[in-house]
């Protein structure tokens, strides 16, 4: 069954406890933290200790999204609070030894791609992953609108995993809202991650209907 997950980048700083307490409590299952360098993507926002503090006061499942040029550094932080580590195809690293680096620290090892990259160029790669986060918009803000091509390598991901006999999860983030959910949950992935659709405004009310559009005609559920 397709998981919303909640990334905090919409989420209001100031009462980040409450917002995402809120999330929890509405049946959100997963925290995304998106983690900026200013460099690989024009922004900067959070990193370890956010993810420290929500770990410790939820519990919840947390995946860090590392939109970075050295996803490598601090990995044994990332790993400590994370389930899901996820690095980007894009990044200036050797991904297979990085993806190596995470599992080998017990957490999930996931691979993302940007819009413009296809999904062969990582078929080499996908043995090594437990998830691969397809973006539906460029890294950098959130609040932006889907790039729709791109949400259709999630059947195409979900095709690769069959023929290869593989077990990733597949995400996909960016630009997802209640009007474009129940479409997108159609395409088969297992996690959805979502920020200003979320938190903009009432966020129990928010999740709610995201949730009931993500199931409506039976989709969000698993199938392969
Ligand atoms: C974009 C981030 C996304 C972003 C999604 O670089 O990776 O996780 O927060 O935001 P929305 O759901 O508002 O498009
Ligand atoms: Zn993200």
């Amino acid at each position: 069954m397709t998981e919303l997950s909640a990334s905090i980048l919409s989420a209001d700083l100031l009462n980040l406890e409450r917002d995402i307490g809120t999330a929890i409590r509405s049946g959100v299952n997963w925290v995304h933290l998106d983690v900026m360098d200013g460099h690989f993507v024009p922004n900067l926002t959070m990193g370890i200790p956010f993810g420290d503090a929500i770990k410790k006061k939820f519990g919840v499942n947390i995946e860090s999204h590392m939109m970075v040029d050295n996803p490598d550094m601090y990995l044994d932080k990332y790993c400590s609070f994370s389930k899901l580590v996820t690095i980007h195809y894009e990044a200036p690293v050797q991904t297979s030894r990085v993806l190596k680096e995470i599992e080998r620290r017990g957490s999930m090892p996931g691979l993302s791609i940007n819009p413009k990259t296809s999904v062969s160029s990582i078929e080499a790669l996908l043995p090594a992953v437990k998830y691969v986060l397809v973006m539906t918009v460029e890294p950098g803000f959130s609040g932006q609108s889907m790039i729709e091509e791109a949400a259709q390598k999630i059947p195409l991901l979900a095709e690769y995993r069959k023929t290869m006999k593989l077990d990733f999860l597949i995400g996909v983030d960016g630009g997802i809202k209640k009007d474009n959910i129940s479409r997108i949950a159609a395409l088969g992935p297992d996690i959805i991650v979502s920020a200003s659709a979320i938190f903009s405004g009432n966020i129990e009310e928010n999740v709610k209907s995201l949730e009931s559009c993500m199931r409506e005609n039976g989709n969000g559920q698993r199938n392969h």
